[in-house]
């Protein structure tokens, strides 16, 4: 079997590609500080810091891919400590890149729909992006340094949400959680996303790897939705009280981090590549709901020790 190592090896992505990819790939978690127990997944502590660790790290890993997830994901956290954004999101992206483009394995980059500036719908991989907080800056500029340093590496633009764990709560379970315990939610109605479930954008990606593709693609789900009515569309879906789910407006002023009012991505050229659609959000959540009741949430919460 091939084995695929995946970095940022606690985080809400890695455990979902794993647990995705287990029956047909070895997954192998790099791990950072926080320990996992994952069955049929082995995990190991991976020095992202030197490209001359890696590479020997590597080595004996021996993985046929490797997924790089790892980063500081909190916008308003990367906006407060810009340089340890610029590090955990560029510094390490292009050590990971170094590394595996010195060894030719093949490198699955996560990059983001965050990088433009929100005020046109569907950007596609040419449109020129126009960060405007810290945290796309860096994840802008490790695109850049992955291409220098791996230019076979696959670039993935993306924003999924999928099963977290105890220290890690995604956009939809959020809103599952505090709708499940009677809490009422306000969501915007004037931020638009293309979002996708982990498996999905897991399993795509691997196709478009096997397949040799290279450089940047936007691999989100088919829908363009604002916050709010993703959220109502999961409650109907989910049977939770949708009149809990109130309506408000991203207002840039009043956070810390600017904020893209639109980060939808046009997945053309992907469903192209996949030669299928990548999916509609109904088709999402009624695989979100299978999940549940094959015990992913479960196995997930307990998943991630400190
Ligand atoms: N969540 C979204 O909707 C979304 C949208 C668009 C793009 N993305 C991108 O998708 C990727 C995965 O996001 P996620 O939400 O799954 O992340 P996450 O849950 O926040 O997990 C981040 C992971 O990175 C690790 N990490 C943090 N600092 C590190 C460092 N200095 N060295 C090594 N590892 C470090 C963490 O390890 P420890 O816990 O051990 O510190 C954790 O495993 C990120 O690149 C993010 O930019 C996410």
């Amino acid at each position: 079997m091939q084995s695929v190592l995946i970095t940022g090896g606690s985080g809400l992505l890695a455990l979902n590609w794993a647990c995705c990819m287990r029956n047909s790939w070895e997954p192998v978690l790099a791990l950072h500080s926080r320990k996992v127990k994952l069955e049929g997944v082995r995990s190991a502590f991976v020095d992202l810091e030197s490209p001359a660790t890696l590479k020997k790290q590597l080595a004996v890993i021996r993985p046929d891919l490797v997924v790089h997830t790892a980063g500081l994901t909190s916008v308003d956290l990367c906006e407060q400590q810009p340089a340890a954004a610029m590090h955990a999101n560029a510094e390490l992206a292009r050590n990971v890149a170094q590394a595996t483009g010195s060894l030719s394995i093949k490198l699955i980059h996560i990059s983001t729909d965050h990088l433009f500036a929100g005020n046109k719908a569907f950007n596609t991989e040419t449109d020129a992006p126009a960060p405007l907080n810290v945290y796309a800056r860096t994840k802008l500029q490790a695109e850049q340094s992955v291409q220098q340093e791996n230019p076979a590496a696959l670039l993935v633009r993306t924003n999924f949400f999928g099963w977290g764990h105890r220290y890690r709560q995604s956009f939809s379970d959020w809103i599952i959680y505090s709708l499940r315990s009677g809490k009422p939610v306000t969501m915007f109605d004037n931020v638009y996303f293309t979002p996708v479930l982990a498996d999905v954008l897991a399993m795509s990606a691997h196709y478009l790897a096997e397949n040799d593709e290279r450089g940047i693609i936007n691999l989100v789900g088919d829908e363009r939705i604002s916050k709010y009515d993703f959220a109502l569309r999961l409650a109907r879906v989910f049977g939770l009280p949708s009149e809990l789910i109130q309506r408000g407006k991203l207002s840039r002023s009043s956070l810390l981090a600017k904020r893209p009012l639109d980060m939808s991505l046009d997945n053309t050229q992907a469903r192209k590549q996949l030669g299928r659609d990548v999916g509609s959000l109904d088709s999402f959540f009624l695989t979100l709901q299978q999940q549940e009741s094959e015990g992913r949430r479960n196995e997930l919460l307990t998943a991630v020790m400190e």
